[in-house]
Parts: structure tokens; sequence; C-alpha cells
């Protein structure tokens, strides 16, 4: 089957907008409006039931089944931001994430928990959303280009402060985008930076449409794919991070998180890879070589490590993280890297790149 067509689209910039950790779109009455001023006032378009996720109100509606197979997921991992957001001691507030997940959303976050994962959720889901957005807080520059990929319901763009000039691409499939689309315009409708989205397949020629965009391959950029390469077959997780670093520029950087092959073979782990197979969104692969992944794709790599490791539990993971020594467990790896004039062996600011030996 042919890859579904590309397209590209541009929302507004508005430099005024929540803080991270500011208001939340409330309700009026049965409708959504925005608290901060730019948002849609006007009647909401939908006449459907108001649900609760996580103390937040959001509607259910058709929309909310519309999304099938890895599109799907995206609404899984909404669902547990805001699961976090709802927190006391959240490690992010994403004020949208609720309403982006609907009522089919929290049925994944249940239907995906595992016997075995903590009864307040997964520690992994909000470990990796802050490390994340900490990555971009530190990488991002005034005026240069961010690239999400597999970008899903993520609304960085809306909640995180950009410096002055920076564009961010959100790549992934146009049901996902034209979802999110139709759900963030009942509260929100500018972005903190300059938003625009790419409408594409991985399987397919992407990096066209994001040409298309306008995205510049001779401008700095920092890349990232959160929650994506495992759901993609190993040379397409190869070539996507290979045609990132194709297009980056020297002083380029990008973040994946990387899930390592124990997964697949542990007997515990079987249900719930069982359940992925039935939802039509395997996970198909994984790595113990997280660095040598990165490298082999022309990035340098400046840092490999894990949720729970030292400086990456944020006090959520009082066990720590597996020793290194034992890649059987299940593991996933969070890994950095650059693009530098000395090609992957030397970082951007000129250190030697990592290796998973030095982990
Ligand atoms: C688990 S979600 C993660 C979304 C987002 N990054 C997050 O962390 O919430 C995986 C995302 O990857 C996208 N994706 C998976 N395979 C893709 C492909 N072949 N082409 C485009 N997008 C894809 C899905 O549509 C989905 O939005």
């Amino acid at each position: 089957m042919p890859p579904p067509s590309s397209s590209a689209t541009t929302s507004q910039t508005n430099r005024a907008g929540p803080t991270a950790a500011g208001p939340r779109p409330r309700r009026w009455g049965r409708r959504w409006c925005c608290p901060h001023g730019y948002a849609r006032t006007d009647r909401c378009p939908s006449t459907a039931p108001v649900e609760t996720l996580w103390g937040m109100s959001i509607e259910a509606d058709t929309w909310d089944s519309e999304l099938s197979g890895v599109a799907r997921t995206a609404r899984w991992t909404a669902a547990a931001r805001a699961r976090e957001t709802a927190r006391p001691d959240r490690l992010f507030d994403d004020p949208f994430a609720a309403l982006l997940a609907g009522a089919d959303g929290d049925a994944l976050l249940r239907h995906f928990h595992t016997e075995r994962a903590a009864a307040d959720g997964n520690p992994v889901l909000p470990i990796r959303t802050r490390w994340f957005d900490d990555f971009l807080r530190g990488s991002v520059t005034p005026g240069c280009q961010v690239v999400g990929l597999g970008a899903g319901l993520d609304t960085r763009a809306y909640r995180l402060d950009w410096p002055a000039g920076v564009v961010v691409f959100e790549v992934d499939q146009a049901a996902v985008l034209d979802y999110k689309q139709q759900r963030l315009a009942r509260v929100v409708n500018v972005a903190r930076c300059e938003r625009r989205t790419v409408a594409t397949d991985f399987t397919g020629e992407w990096g066209p449409a994001l040409l298309d965009a306008g995205f510049d391959p001779a401008a700095r950029t920092v890349w990232f794919a959160e929650g994506l390469l495992f759901y993609l077959p190993a040379p397409l997780a190869t070539a996507v991070a290979t045609q990132a670093a194709e297009l980056s520029a020297v002083g380029s950087r990008i973040a994946v998180d990387l899930i390592g092959t124990g997964i697949f073979r542990l007997r515990y782990m079987r249900p719930f890879l069982d359940k992925l197979v039935e939802a039509g969104s395997p996970w198909r692969f994984g790595t113990d070589t997280p660095a040598e992944f990165l490298r082999q794709a022309g990035w340098a790599v400046e840092q490999v490590t894990e949720p729970g490791a030292a400086g990456t539990d944020y006090g959520r993971w009082p066990q720590g993280a597996p020793p290194v020594a034992f890649p059987q467990l299940p593991r996933s790896y969070l890994v950095t890297a650059g693009r530098s004039a000395g090609g992957p062996g030397t970082t951007p600011d000129g250190a030697a790149a990592a290796s998973d030996a030095h982990r």
C-alpha cells in the first residue's frame, strides 16, 4: 500500500500563553473555554456529554473512534500525561492532555496497565516526558528549528517557554494531526512558538514533506522522537534516525527513547506485548546497544541513560535502574546525540562521543 499523501500546515504564532505550570483550560458550563484570553470563547461545536478524566472534564465525541492502530497509542500517552498533571507532585504540567486523551485514552491507559506496574501508574512515561522537556529546554536556542518525530498529541508547542524565533515541526500521520487540531481548537488556537504540522508516514519519503513545510537543512535543528522508534521495524527505525542526521546542520542535536530486547523475551511481558499486537500497534524494535544504534545513523552520542538512573529518577524510581550488566531485564533507554563537523566520533561541543561500553 502506498504511504498516505503528505501535507504541511502552519498554525498561528503568539508569544503570550500559559506558563509551564500555568492555568488549565476550564469548563464553562458544558463548554471548554480558554483561561488565557487568546483562545476561542465562542460555542464549541460538540454537544456530546462531558466526562471526567483525572479530575479534568473531557468531551467524548465521534472523533474518539477515528484513530486506530499505532495512531491510537498517541491517546494512551496523552492519558498518562493527564494523570501526571493531576498529581500534586507532577513532573510537568500538560493542561491539554486530558482533552486530547479523551475517554479512549483513559481506557487505553487502563488496558495496558501491567500487573507489575505501580498502582499509581508506570513511572516510565512521566519520567520520559520530563526528560524530553529538560532536553529541549537545554538544547533549543533562539531561532532554531525543533522537529518532533511521531509527535502524536504532544503539546510542547503550547506549554513550553520557547526562545524567540523557534519553529516547531510536528511530524505524524494525518489522522493524528487532524484529531489533535480538532480537539485543541476548542481550547487554544495559538502556539507559543511558530508551529507547523507535517502529515506524513515514516514508511514513505517524509523528508520532502518536512522541506515543503519550510524546514531548513542549513539551520541548527533539535530533533526528538519520543515513544516512536520501537513501533517501527528495525530498518525503518534506523532509516528515520539516519534521515534526521542527513537533514541536520552541524550543531544539531537529537533525543530518542529506545527499548532493550529483554522486553521481548520475558515471559511476564508477553500478555502486555500480545495486547499491543491485538490493538494493531505491536512493539517491533529493541536494541541493547542504544549508543551504537545512533552512531550508525550518523550521530555522535552524548548521553545514554535510563529512567531510574542517577539524575534521571526525578524522585519517582526509588529502586534505581536495573544494573547495566543485565540487558535481559526490561529496559528503556534515553539517548542524546549531536552532529558535529568531526562526524560521529566527536560531539558538537568537542567532547569524545559516548559509547555503550562507557555507560
Ligand atoms: C506512542 S505514540 C507517541 C506520541 C508522542 N510522541 C508522545 O510521546 O505522546 C506514537 C506516535 O508515533 C506515530 N507513528 C508511529 N508509526 C508511524 C509512522 N509509520 N508514520 C508516522 N507516524 C507514526 C503514531 O501515529 C503516534 O502518534
